[in-house]
């Protein structure tokens, strides 16, 4: 997504250009706006902060508390932009064709999915991480966040102050419906979410990121739902348990059942989300992909590897606990009677990511990381997860509590 400012709609464009200069802008102030033959900006308050930004009353006088210069306005940077001929992103993408001298941009490229904030234990260690860590780099939220809204928007707003750049899905947590009476349904709160996000400067549709002085790769979001398979045996990523045991007759377990309110519409709720990623599987893409989801994108990925197996065991060595065999012999681990792979994701999501041609694909929901390549293409679950399941050592590679570097490539 380029912010072409010629394209947008005057009567939105102040107000989204405050969010995009503010938000992409930022931490390389003081180095952009000398290549612009612009004077000096004034030094930033405590009081500069993006939930300021959008109470909406006195947005004028934010503006030039936040982006005036001494006697530059936010319209005169606009202005010079647009006789530049530059887009805002291009600014901050390619300061090298600017002024060659600047200094050399590292930007890696960070993901984690499933923070559940609702638990307190889980908002105390996002709340520690910290700008002195992650100011230059980007972070990619892969869905459940929380069902709540306003603790959605304080927690997005708290990872972009701590990062250069916020990527994000919802996942089905987001879509729940606790209040009827003030969230219609689950379609509606999705739109909801993405218009809050699009408001506050958190990315949901493709963009290009400078990495480094010389290269630059695409953040692909995709939107998906699970297809079970009573709706979509092709689609689903169903796998029929050997054991009948092992299935919940009643479908009673999943929360989602429970909890979302779907409207009618036309097709499968996984048909309906690919849709929604129509003309981001049609751009061309030329540096490399990343693109994330929250669900699942192939069957093979819900069962766990030989590796991954032996890392749930290491840590739960570790933790000083019994060997997860013998625990999930046992049904200590997850009730016998639940299947998983029911509501785990969709295949259409696989097709997406080929489509794009995705070098990593990041996804959540399953809270079991994992970091494979399949087909040449490396896969990457990196899920906070619940306080209970770090305790019993099925969240692996998480010790840390910290998002895990997707880029550069390290592994
Ligand atoms: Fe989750
Ligand atoms: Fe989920």
């Amino acid at each position: 997504m380029l912010y072409n400012l010629g394209d947008m709609n005057p009567s939105t464009e102040q107000s989204v250009l405050k969010n995009k200069i503010k938000l992409l802008l930022k931490p390389k102030m003081k180095e952009i706006l000398p290549l612009m033959d612009m004077p000096e900006i004034e030094s930033e308050t405590e009081s500069d902060s993006v939930a300021e930004d959008n109470d909406g009353d006195d947005e004028e006088e934010n503006d030039d508390r936040e982006i005036t210069t001494s006697n530059t306005s936010n319209t005169e940077v606009v202005r010079r932009l647009r006789a530049s001929q530059l887009t805002v992103e291009d600014s901050v993408q390619r300061p090298m064709k600017l002024r060659p001298a600047v200094s050399a941009i590292m930007r890696r490229v960070f993901a984690i999915s499933d923070l559940h904030v609702d638990y307190k234990e889980n908002m105390d260690i996002i709340q520690q991480w910290s700008p002195m860590d992650y100011e230059n780099d980007a972070l990619i939220v892969a869905g459940d966040v929380t069902d709540s809204l306003p603790l959605l928007q304080q927690t997005l707003q708290h990872l972009q102050q701590v990062f250069f750049r916020v990527y994000y899905v919802p996942g089905n947590h987001e879509l729940w419906i606790r209040k009827p009476e003030q969230e219609k349904d689950s379609i509606t709160k999705f739109h909801q979410i993405i218009t809050m996000c699009k408001e506050m400067g958190v990315v949901t549709e493709p963009e290009s990121l400078c990495v480094s002085n010389m290269a630059a790769v695409w953040i692909v979001p995709l939107f998906s739902w699970y297809s079970t398979p009573e709706e979509d045996s092709e689609d689903s990523l169903y796998i029929k348990p050997q054991n009948p045991v092992g299935e919940d007759k009643s479908h009673n377990m999943w929360m989602d059942n429970h909890l979302c309110i779907w409207p009618s519409f036309e097709g499968t709720r996984s048909k309906y989300f690919a849709n929604l990623n129509s003309q981001t599987c049609m751009k061309q893409y030329t540096d490399p992909v990343l693109s994330f989801s929250h669900f699942l994108p192939r069957t093979d990925l819900v069962k766990p590897s030989d590796k991954e197996l032996a890392e749930i065991e290491t840590e739960r060595k570790r933790l000083g606990l019994e060997s997860a065999v013998e625990a999930n012999k046992k049904g200590h681990i997850n009730p016998r009677s639940f299947n998983f792979t029911r509501y785990a994701g969709c295949k259409v999501l696989e097709a997406q990511i080929r489509q794009i041609g995705s070098s990593v694909h990041v996804f959540g929901h399953q809270h079991r990381n994992k970091d494979r390549r399949v087909d040449g293409v490396r896969y990457v679950s990196h899920c906070l997860g619940y306080k209970r399941e770090r305790a019993a050592g099925l969240v692996t590679g998480i010790e840390d509590c910290a998002p895990k570097q997707i880029w550069p490539d390290i592994v």
